[in-house]
């Protein structure tokens, strides 16, 4: 039986049913049509965290849709695939808490985040669906409608109020113009609990392997090994590494010391016993890290100020030419007086959070040289300046 904290509800593993995305071709992401859900409540009575793992080729990071506690039911914060055994956790929220009344979707540009809101939106029928501005899909922008969301319960946060206003403070993040569309995130303070909910644009990563990979170890035993032909084993040192490595493969895409091995070498352990099965891609394994994965985990973590950091793709892709405008979001933040905790849609939390250190984050990112080109960030930086030759992104994001 999995570990889980004390504050953990797992529920007890049912049929494959319970765990059905059946929406997940549209973005194909591990672990594709089978999405467990833990959930934890993060705040007494006030929040509680349902997350999930989404990713490629086993690099898989969590996902969480927060649910807090609002006058008169509940609001889904950044929903997350509303599977059969998700449904019953919310259930079991909403005998306790009244129903759920609002669905948000605080993002413009993440995908992720975009597309569990219609079926969750067709799970809670009653409910007001609130989402940022300027939504947009690639390759075909197609209008909300088409998209799924339901127009005659739709409403755009800032354009058309926001939800809950007594309760919530609501905060823009741009908009940035992206090229292909806009990136803008709404975060809120839930004054109730004092915590900032937030989407994407900053991060804790956990120093530990993340309480979800308990449901299922596999991502982290796949790439803690460091050739195809290994088995994957499982102990806390591997689940360690492997956790490691998928943290910087999703903040970097693909770190300065990870190489890809040659095709021979690649065949050549490939197939061997004990790796002829789906769970270790028959033993192809196209990574080599020429350092300790170790080493470069931890100076990604010394970039954060207590715990909290921007994420590096984020800094690199998004804001690489708006650095000014970040800075300033992070000094409203710190002028909210009840900030206590911040939860965002990824890695860790709830995150113990102060003005004081989101000030502190602001001037430690002011300091150092933003968007860098070499080392770790030297893929990031490719991909920013082929998309910049080819005018996809524009020079200047903020128009
Ligand atoms: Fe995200």
């Amino acid at each position: 039986m999995a570990a889980t904290s004390p504050r953990t509800t797992l529920p007890a593993p049912g049929a494959a049913g319970d765990l059905a995305w059946p929406w997940w071709p549209l973005l194909p992401l591990y672990p594709y049509g089978r999405r467990r859900t833990l959930v934890r409540e993060l705040i007494p009575e006030q929040l509680w965290s349902f997350e999930q793992l989404q990713g490629v080729f086993y690099v898989a990071v969590p996902i969480r849709m927060t649910v807090a506690r609002v006058r008169g039911g509940l609001m889904l914060y950044a929903p997350v695939a509303p599977t059969a055994e998700l449904r019953r956790a919310l259930a079991a929220l909403e005998q306790r808490f009244g129903p759920v009344i609002t669905i948000v979707l605080p993002t413009a540009s993440g995908l992720e985040h975009k597309l569990p809101v219609p079926a969750m939106a067709r799970a809670f029928p009653q409910a007001a669906v609130w989402v940022s501005p300027g939504q947009w899909s690639f390759p075909l922008n197609l209008p909300s409608s088409w998209l799924g969301f339901p127009s005659g319960r739709t409403r755009v946060l800032g354009e058309q109020g926001f939800p809950h206003p007594d309760e919530l403070h609501w905060l823009s993040l741009g908009p940035l113009n992206l090229g292909l569309g806009r990136f803008q995130e709404f975060s809120c303070l839930h004054r109730p609990s004092s915590a900032l909910l937030i989407t994407d644009a900053l991060v804790a990563i956990n120093p530990q392997p993340p309480e979800l990979f308990n449901l299922d170890p596999t991502p982290l035993l796949f790439h803690a090994r460091d050739r195809g032909d290994q088995p994957l084993q499982d102990s806390p040192e591997l689940r360690l590494k492997g956790w490691q490595r998928l943290a910087l493969f999703a903040s970097y895409l693909r770190p300065e010391a990870l190489n890809v091995p040659p095709l021979g070498q690649l065949l050549g352990q490939a197939f061997r016993p004990g790796c002829r099965n789906a769970r270790s891609y028959f033993g192809l394994y196209p990574f080599q890290w020429s350092r300790s994965s170790a080493a470069v985990f931890a100076e990604l973590q010394a970039q954060a100020v207590g715990g909290v950091q921007v994420a590096p793709v984020l800094e690199r892709l998004v804001f690489p030419r708006a650095q000014g405008l970040l800075l300033e979001w992070l000094r409203q933040l710190a002028r909210l007086p009840e900030l206590r905790w911040l939860v965002p849609a990824h890695y860790d939390a709830p995150v113990p959070c102060s003005a004081a250190q989101l000030l502190q984050l602001a001037e430690a990112l002011e300091r150092r040289r933003w968007a860098p080109d070499q080392g770790d960030w030297g893929y990031l930086a490719g991909i920013d300046s082929w998309l910049l030759r080819r005018g996809v992104v524009p020079e200047q994001p903020l128009g």
